[in-house]
């Protein structure tokens, strides 16, 4: 480096801590050397959350919040604003790309056991971004201003009515009014203008509580703890590599190849027949009109099969309600309801494989479930796969304190 740049570097390092955190952070953070295919998804999800953001604001210069015009400025922007159909698009791909990323960031978490010690409040952390990430999206999904944007922010808004005695009053609270209105739209619209920047401060968090603990591996195996010594540095972790440049030109390779697929959607299946953009939005909402079929997008529907699963109790869908939310809530004990003696699945036993395995299933049937409409057959399968869900998380304690696990090497593997 040059002697006016490091002069430079050296008048700002003795007013911020630049090198000293680029250090702590990239390259001299070590993360483990067996990272596969699934350490992946956390960068993507940072670039997908990025793309979000980028792209909303530049919607949000076009795009009028209120009832009468939201419509016809989604239009507008497709039809007349310079690139607008590209960057509508970029936005509503974005949106089902971000969640296909973080479903299989969470599923890589199951793998290794990455909600264990010392990551629980990572974990946790991450549950909260999810929940953030939920609200985004359903405040967003109203602004089209669509039938289906207007008909499912009904049924969903509707849901707190179920609540005894305040849902009502909670309802009209969310919504600003009796009904899906101007009021609505424009609040919904400021919530998912705030949103994504909570969600970033969130991340900020996730990462510092990340590299606090240091990286999870294949093997669920701590390299802190382990020998220290390797061709950097005498005191790194011997199973350790520099995060940088080996991890960023890794995490490089997997966003072109993601932005790659990204494009093909956005330019040749943008409402990827029907699942990212449902055929219903393309008309106005009209609230005197219902749609023959209202379904959440997919990134919600394995929820929405469980709601519909539960029987209303005394004509209210509260206890589906219920059901609906601690499907999510129960995320935050995962930490504490797992009681192997081993983190990674690698090493787990039988039950354990076979459990995840039904669970990736079982979520997956569920979402399915949730778009098709409401039959005597699907209620009894979503009534069956509900209960396969919470059982992964329920009989947890006992498959994984009772069964015979694999003993895990000393060191990673690769
Ligand atoms: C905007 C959303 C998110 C972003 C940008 C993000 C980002 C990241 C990044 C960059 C990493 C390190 C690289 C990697 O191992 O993948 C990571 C690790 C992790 N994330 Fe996230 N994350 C997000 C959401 C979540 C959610 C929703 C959860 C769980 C509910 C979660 C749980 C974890 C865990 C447990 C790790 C540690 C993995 C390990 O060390 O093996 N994250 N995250």
């Amino acid at each position: 480096m040059s002697a006016e740049k490091t002069e430079n570097l050296s008048w700002i390092d003795k007013r911020f801590p630049l090198t000293e955190t680029w250090k702590a952070h990239f390259s001299d953070y070590y993360a483990p050397k067996n990272l596969n295919f699934w350490s992946f998804f956390g960068s993507l999800a940072i670039l997908t959350l990025v793309i979000q953001i980028v792209s909303g604001i530049w919607l949000a210069m076009s795009y009028k919040p209120s009832a009468a015009e939201a419509f016809a400025s989604v239009e507008y922007i497709m039809r007349d604003v310079e690139w607008g159909w590209l960057i509508r698009y970029i936005h509503s791909t974005g949106a089902s790309a971000f969640f296909i990323v973080i479903y299989l960031h969470m599923f890589r978490a199951l793998l290794w056991g990455s909600y264990r010690k010392p990551r629980e409040l990572l974990w946790i952390i991450g549950v909260v971004i999810y929940l953030a990430m939920m609200a985004t999206a359903f405040f967003g999904y109203l602004l089209p201003w669509g039938q289906m944007s207007f008909w499912g922010a009904q049924v969903i808004v509707n849901l707190f009515a179920a609540v005894p005695v305040i849902g009502d009053d909670l309802a009209v609270w969310v919504r600003g009014d009796y009904v899906i209105s101007d009021t609505t739209l424009n609040r919904f619209f400021a919530f998912h203008f705030l949103l994504p920047f909570v969600l970033a401060a969130l991340v900020f968090l996730h990462i510092v509580a990340l590299h606090h603990v240091g990286s999870n591996n294949p093997d669920g195996i701590e390299i802190k703890a382990g020998p220290k010594g390797n061709r950097w540095s005498d005191t790194a972790p011997a199973d350790g590599i520099p995060f940088h440049p080996y991890f960023t030109v890794k995490d490089l390779v997997g966003m072109v190849v993601f932005l790659a697929l990204f494009s093909v959607v956005v330019f040749y299946a943008p409402t990827l027949g029907g699942l990212f953009i449902e055929a219903p939005n393309f008309q106005p909402a009209n609230p005197f009109q219902t749609p023959e079929h209202i379904a959440p997008v997919w990134y919600f529907t394995p929820y929405y099969a469980m709601l519909r699963a539960v029987p209303p109790m005394y004509g209210s869908q509260f206890p589906g309600v219920v059901v609906m939310f601690l499907a999510i809530l129960i995320l935050f004990a995962l930490p504490w309801l797992d009681r192997s003696k081993v983190k990674s699945m690698r090493y787990k036993g039988v039950f354990s494989k076979f459990m995840l395995g039904m669970f990736a299933v079982t979520f997956v049937v569920l979402a399915w479930l949730g778009l098709q409409p409401s039959t005597p057959l699907y209620t009894l399968m979503a009534q069956i796969f509900t209960a396969l869900y919470f059982a992964f998380f329920l009989l947890m304690p006992i498959y994984t304190s009772i069964e015979k696990t694999k003993p895990v090497p000393e060191r990673v593997t690769s």
